[in-house]
């Protein structure tokens, strides 16, 4: 497909959603947060008492997610769960599931199925290795961990949500560990990817970098 899509991969907390969104806003491209359909199966999982080593009724959840995406809030049996996919108890039991091969592929249409014109920016973690591998520009984001533990302190603190610094490091290193070592789409920078290390910058400029490489590609 010619339809242009831009994939930003990277780390838990590496501030992809944010860069991908604005960078998607300024296009006026579609968007599409990846990990949002990996928390919505989470959760699902969490609502049906699936067991977690099942993966054929997981894979059958991922398969059928009864989700609505509208106006950047997300539904699941019509009920709004933007904020509750954030809890860092979903985001752990997602990238626990996020390791089986049956719900990788039982997601992987519905992620095609984003790439609708003019154009989509994809965040996530396999964007550009497996979803995307033809995408246009390739970002792989990534940031310290303690930068990443801090945004995502700011960030529960801001939703409402308690958190400690000290368990979100920890949890963000054990995530980085599974997601950086499982055998089925691990987390990688795609071949040919822009490598950005935002430690030290903020939002904006990450994505002022993004639209700059986008516009002149290398
Ligand atoms: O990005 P986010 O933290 O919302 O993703 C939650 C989890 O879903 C990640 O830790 C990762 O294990 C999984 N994920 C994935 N592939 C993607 C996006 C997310 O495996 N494309």
């Amino acid at each position: 497909s010619q339809i242009p899509v831009i994939t930003i991969d990277g780390p838990t907390a590496s501030g992809k959603g944010t860069v991908a969104h604005r960078v998607a806003d300024r296009l006026k491209f579609h968007y599409l947060d990846s990990g949002a359909l990996y928390r919505l199966t989470a959760l699902s999982a969490i609502q049906h008492a699936t067991p977690l080593n099942d993966e054929h009724a997981l894979a059958k959840l991922a398969e059928h997610l009864p989700v609505k995406f509208e106006n950047g809030e997300i539904f699941l049996n019509n009920k709004n769960v933007s904020n509750a996919i954030r809890a860092e108890e979903v985001g752990t039991l997602a990238s626990k599931i996020a390791s089986l091969p049956a719900l990788r592929q039982a997601l992987f249409a519905l992620q095609l199925g984003f790439r609708k014109g003019p154009g989509l920016v994809a965040d996530g973690r396999d964007m550009g290795t497996v979803i995307f591998p033809n995408a246009q520009l390739k970002v792989f984001l990534t940031a310290s961990a303690e930068a990443r533990a801090q945004r995502r302190y700011k960030q529960l603190i801001d939703k409402g949500f308690s958190a400690s610094m000290e368990d979100l490091l920890c949890d963000l290193k054990a995530r980085d560990d599974r997601d950086t070592h499982r055998a089925i789409a691990p987390l990688v920078p795609a071949e040919g990817a822009h490598i950005l290390d935002t430690s030290n910058m903020t939002a904006d400029e990450a994505v002022e970098q993004v639209l700059k490489w986008y516009a002149h590609p290398k």
